[in-house]
């Protein structure tokens, strides 16, 4: 048993209420408002931010990595880390964007290198975060499935960055 591990429910959908310095939530009716929420976002990243995301299967965490990453200036295809686990773009900065649904264990994250391939990038965004320690994030974005094309999206800053 590891006490580090964070129940799927609670990596599906946080409790941020307690944890957040700073809560902004929105409401997107199609994916290019959430395009629009992304790059809005983007505008507040000065390099160095792990960026957790949050939302069940298919809510829309990939959707807004990309448009988040293109705003950062990556030009290649983003495409999801699910069964890479994690890729790495280059744009304004180095991006990493990392998938550990399928990472079961803290040693797994160590044996990937993982942690030092994140703490040398500029940016980091994680979909099904495990870790309850994961390299001190700094923002939380949960997107919530409301309907076909509509979702919630609240952006959390958790703590300051410099
Ligand atoms: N308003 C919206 N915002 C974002 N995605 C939307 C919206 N409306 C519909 N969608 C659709 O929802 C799906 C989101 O898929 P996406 O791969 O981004 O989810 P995910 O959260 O990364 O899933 P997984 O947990 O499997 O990685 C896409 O097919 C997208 O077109
Ligand atoms: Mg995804």
């Amino acid at each position: 048993m590891n006490n580090n591990v964070i129940s799927t429910e609670e990596r599906a959908l946080p409790d941020l209420n307690g944890s957040a310095l700073e809560k902004t939530e929105y409401h997107s009716s199609s994916v290019r408002e959430t395009d629009e929420i992304a790059s809005r976002f983007a505008k507040m990243i000065k390099g160095g931010e792990t960026i957790l995301m949050y939302g069940e299967l298919g809510a829309g965490k990939t959707t807004f990595t990309k448009a988040l990453f293109k705003a950062l200036g990556v030009t290649d295809t983003v495409t999801s880390p699910t069964f890479t686990l994690m890729k790495t773009y280059y744009g304004k900065y180095t991006v990493h964007h990392l998938d550990m649904y399928r990472i079961e264990t803290e040693e797994d994250v160590e044996e990937l290198g993982l942690r030092e391939e994140i703490e040398g990038s500029d940016v980091t965004v994680i979909e099904w975060n495990k870790f309850t320690d994961f390299i001190g994030a700094v923002y939380a974005v949960s997107i919530e499935y409301l309907g076909e094309n509509t979702r919630k999206i609240t952006i959390a800053l958790l703590q300051k960055n410099a």
